[in-house]
C-alpha cells in the first residue's frame, strides 16, 4: 500500500469548498479594498488591517487614498505627511514601513507590486501571510494566510491542543494551510477564512450555529471552543531568596535604610546577606550569618527562624530570617538604627518584615 505523505493526509478539498460557498453567500463583499485587483490598494487595506479591526480602519483608507492615490504619489510624499494620515491608527512602525516599501516599489519595480509572495514578503512591513493575501486578491496567487484570525479558526476545527505562537506548532499549521488551499477560488478562500475568524469564529463567543465548517469542528463536537486556541502558557514567576538578620538587643531590632530605588526603596527593613549566603539551616551558613552580623556587635549567637514566602506581582521572594543575639552592641552606621520592638507596627517597613517583626514581638518572648 501506498504510504500518503503529510502534504496529502492534510488535503481536504471539502474544507476550501465550505468557506468558499459560505464566504459566497454570506462573507463580506462591499469592503473598500475588495471587488478591485489594485495591489497599492490591497496592499495598503492589509497594512491597516495588520494590528486594527476593519471599523476603524475604514475612514483612515479612504482618507489616505484620496491623499496618496498611488504609489508614486506616496513614495514621493514627505514623511510627516505619511505619519499624520497615519496619526490615531496606532503601531507607527507599520507606517514607517509603509513609506518605505512604496519607495522601494517605484525605485525596484517600477511602481507596479510584484504577484509573487515570496517577493512580496521581502518588502518592508509585508510577512508571509500579509505577502499571501496581497497576492490572492491582486493576481490570484495560491498562497496561504496565517494570521490571528485563521491561527483560532484553525486550532478550534482541528483541535489544534498546543500553543500556536510555538514555532513548532505554527509551522505545523502553514503547512495545513498550504496543504487545503483551493484548486479554484483563492479569492473566495482567502477572504472567507478572514470572515470567519472575524464575524463567525470570534475570541469569546464564536457563533458555531451559523457556521459553515460546524460538521468538521472538533472544538465544537467536543465543547472546547473555550479552551481552544490554547492560550500562551505563563512563564513559572521567577523566584528569590534573601537572609534577612534579626539582630534584636535590650528590646531594640537592628533595621537598615534601602536604597531609595528598587524594590521597598526608601522603606526600612532587616539588614540582609549578600547573596544566597544563610539559606540554609546549617553550620556553614550560621558561620556566615554571624560574619555578616558582626558588623552590629560582639555575635553570642544566630539561630534561624521559620522561613516566609511573599509574593510579588513578577517574583516570588523566599526569606530565611536569622535570629542574632549580641555580646555587646557595635559602632552604629549611617544607614542602621535601632527601633523599639514594641513600636515595630510604627516603622514603615515592608508588609512581609513588619509580620515577621510583630510575631517576634509578642509579649513574654523577649
Ligand atoms: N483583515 C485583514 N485583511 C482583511 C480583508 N481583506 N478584509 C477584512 N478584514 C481583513
Ligand atoms: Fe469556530 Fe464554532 Fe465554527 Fe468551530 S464551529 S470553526 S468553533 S465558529
Amino acid at each position: 500500500m501506498k504510504r500518503l505523505t503529510e502534504f496529502d493526509q492534510l488535503a481536504d478539498p471539502t474544507f476550501s469548498q465550505a468557506v468558499i460557498d459560505w464566504q459566497r453567500s454570506h462573507g463580506r463583499h462591499t469592503l473598500p479594498w475588495q471587488n478591485t485587483t489594485d495591489a497599492y490598494r490591497i496592499w495598503l487595506s492589509e497594512i491597516m488591517l495588520q494590528q486594527t479591526q476593519v471599523a476603524a480602519v475604514l475612514g483612515y483608507y479612504a482618507r489616505f487614498l484620496e491623499r496618496f492615490p498611488t504609489v508614486q504619489a506616496l513614495a514621493e510624499a514627505p514623511s510627516e505627511d505619511v505619519m499624520a494620515h497615519w496619526s490615531g491608527l496606532g503601531y507607527y512602525t507599520r507606517a514607517r514601513n509603509l513609506h518605505a516599501c512604496a519607495k522601494r516599489v517605484v525605485q525596484d519595480y517600477g511602481g507596479v507590486f510584484p504577484s509573487d509572495p515570496a517577493l512580496l514578503a521581502e518588502l518592508p512591513g509585508i510577512g508571509r501571510s500579509t505577502a499571501a493575501a496581497i497576492a490572492a486578491f491582486s493576481s490570484g496567487a495560491r498562497a496561504a494566510i496565517m494570521d490571528g484570525n485563521v491561527k483560532r479558526v484553525f486550532a478550534r476545527v482541528f483541535g489544534i491542543d498546543q500553543y500556536p505562537g510555538e514555532k513548532r506548532v505554527e509551522d505545523a499549521l502553514w503547512r495545513r494551510a498550504e496543504a487545503l488551499l483551493p484548486q479554484q477560488g483563492i479569492e473566495s478562500y482567502t477572504q472567507g477564512l478572514m470572515d470567519l475568524g472575524a464575524t463567525l469564529c470570534t475570541r469569546s463567543r464564536p457563533d458555531c450555529p451559523r457556521c459553515p465548517l460546524q460538521d468538521r469542528c472538533v472544538a465544537y463536537a467536543s465543547g472546547r471552543t473555550a479552551e481552544l486556541p490554547v492560550r500562551k502558557p505563563k512563564k513559572a514567576t521567577p523566584e528569590k531568596r534573601a537572609a534577612m538578620l534579626v539582630v534584636i538587643d535590650r528590646g531594640q531590632v537592628l533595621l537598615e535604610q534601602r536604597p531609595g530605588t528598587g524594590i521597598w526603596g526608601g522603606l526600612l527593613s532587616l539588614p540582609e546577606v549578600d547573596g544566597h549566603v544563610g539559606m540554609e539551616a546549617d553550620v556553614a551558613s550560621s558561620l556566615e550569618v554571624a560574619a555578616a552580623a558582626a558588623q552590629f556587635g560582639t555575635v553570642e549567637e544566630v539561630q534561624p527562624l521559620t522561613r516566609l514566602v511573599h509574593v510579588f506581582t513578577h517574583y516570588k521572594l523566599h526569606i530565611a530570617p536569622w535570629q542574632v543575639t549580641l555580646a555587646a552592641r557595635g559602632g552604629a552606621t549611617g544607614r542602621h538604627l535601632w527601633w523599639d520592638l514594641h513600636a515595630v507596627k510604627d516603622a514603615p517597613l515592608p508588609a512581609p518584615v513588619k509580620k515577621l517583626l510583630a510575631q517576634l514581638a509578642q509579649p513574654g518572648l523577649f
